[in-house]
């Protein structure tokens, strides 16, 4: 598979897919370390998305499963207004775009021409960028709803980029995310996909701890893959204005 080869590629350091040095039971999460070098994990993971971004839309059009897996995250979008980073070729904005004043940020060039396309094609507005999780180009304190769907762990900073979500979603805002992970009860199947994850490449990451951390309350819930894809629905505290 290519994400192996992408693994391959930067293989030679504690990147991408390490586990930490963390002990444990067997079935015990070990969650990845950080990449040591930030710069040339983001540009491995850009030449990824251009070389299959056009696969990548065919996949997510014409597989249900990672579709049923995103849209989990549409009864949590409330407007009026909306960001979504790391959209992809964009199929989640298609389904609702039209019912708020809707955002979109992602690093990758192809991607965002892709995800333009979709949109185009299905009528629902949107405004599109291209930048970074860590800069993202809006004010702070302005979105009501952030929308992140299985892209955090392919991130090089989850601190980071956490802390800019928070910045931009106003105070009583909701954040939105869906990614691999171990999950909790170190269920058997849910614990061997998220190490394959990891090997592949993902950074896994303690999510309820990151997001404790930036101040977050938040719900979690298992949404497939055995546990280890899972749906976090956090609010910035502060009432929302
Ligand atoms: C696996 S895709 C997920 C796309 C979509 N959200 C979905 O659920 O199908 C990951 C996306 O994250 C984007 N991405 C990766 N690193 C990023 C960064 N540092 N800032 C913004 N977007 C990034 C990639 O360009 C890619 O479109």
């Amino acid at each position: 598979m290519k994400r192996r080869d992408l693994r391959r590629r930067v293989a030679g350091r504690p990147g991408p897919g390490a586990a930490s040095g963390r002990r444990g039971a067997a079935g015990e999460p070990r969650f990845s370390t950080e990449p040591e070098d930030p710069v040339r994990f983001t540009r491995e993971w850009d030449r990824f998305y251009t070389a299959f971004a056009r696969l990548y839309d065919v996949a997510v059009r014409r597989l249900p499963l990672w579709r049923t897996w995103i849209e989990r995250a549409l009864p949590y979008i409330q407007g009026p207004r909306v960001l979504e980073v790391s959209f992809g070729t964009g199929h989640l904005l298609t389904r609702y775009a039209g019912r708020f004043e809707t955002h979109g940020v992602d690093c990758n060039r192809a991607m965002v021409a892709t995800a333009r396309r979709n949109l185009e094609r299905s009528g629902a507005p949107a405004e599109l960028v291209r930048g970074s999780v860590e800069h993202l180009p809006y004010r702070s304190d302005c979105f009501d709803t952030l929308v992140n769907t299985m892209a955090f762990s392919g991130y090089p900073d989850g601190r980071r980029a956490l802390a800019e979500m928070r910045r931009v979603l106003r105070p009583g805002g909701s954040l939105v995310l869906i990614d691999f992970t171990f999950p909790p009860d170190g269920a058997w199947l849910g614990t061997r996909l998220a190490r394959f994850w990891q090997r592949s490449g993902d950074i896994l990451r303690d999510m309820p701890e990151l997001l404790r951390a930036q101040g977050f309350d938040f719900e979690e819930e298992a949404v497939g893959g055995g546990g280890s894809v899972r749906l976090y629905g956090a609010t910035k505290p502060g009432s929302r204005r």
